[in-house]
């Protein structure tokens, strides 16, 4: 990634922060649209998965510039993320959730270069989560990929 797209990245998460309830419904209701065999995998209260997503996602932001800091903290977030069965394949579809959701969310800022910019970044973040839980036999890294 770029410093540019980085900036760009991180403006995203500044018009998220007022609306980071509305954002995280919208994006957990298209994701289970675009997967209705993901819901029943999340048993915990919605609205506070929402909450830990858009945490999350906010402190893995943060943490990009700061390459160990960034990859320990995603490292750590995939390896629990085998617990909850999570597959390579399912990152692939969470990316197209996740720039989706934007472009809805903030039809008047998002632009291809947002896009691009969160592409990157996602794509840095799926790699450092799959990374993190090792190579298992049912993931090889470039398998989420398109
Ligand atoms: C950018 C990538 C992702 C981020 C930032 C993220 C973030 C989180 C967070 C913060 C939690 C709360 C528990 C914890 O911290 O361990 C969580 C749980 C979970 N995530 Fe993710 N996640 C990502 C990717 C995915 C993907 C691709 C899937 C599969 C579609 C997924 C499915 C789940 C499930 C099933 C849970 C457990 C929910 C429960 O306990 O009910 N996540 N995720």
């Amino acid at each position: 990634m770029t410093p540019d797209q980085i900036s760009l990245v991180r403006q995203t998460m500044t018009w998220v922060q007022p609306r980071r309830q509305e954002f995280a419904a919208d994006f957990y209701r298209r994701l289970f649209a675009a997967d209705p065999g993901l819901e029943g995998m999340f048993s915990t209260d919605p609205v506070i998965q929402q909450e830990k997503f858009v945490d999350e996602l906010t402190a893995i932001v943060a943490a990009i510039s700061d390459f160990p800091a960034f990859l320990l903290r995603a490292g750590a977030l995939g390896v629990r993320h085998v617990n909850y069965q999570v597959r390579a394949e399912h990152y692939r579809v969470m990316r197209e959730v996740l720039a989706a959701t934007f472009a809805a969310g903030f039809p008047q800022d998002w632009t291809a270069e947002h896009e691009q910019a969160w592409r990157s970044a996602y794509d840095m973040v799926a790699e450092a989560m799959l990374l993190g839980r090792g190579r298992s036999a049912d993931a090889p890294r470039a398998a989420w990929r398109p």
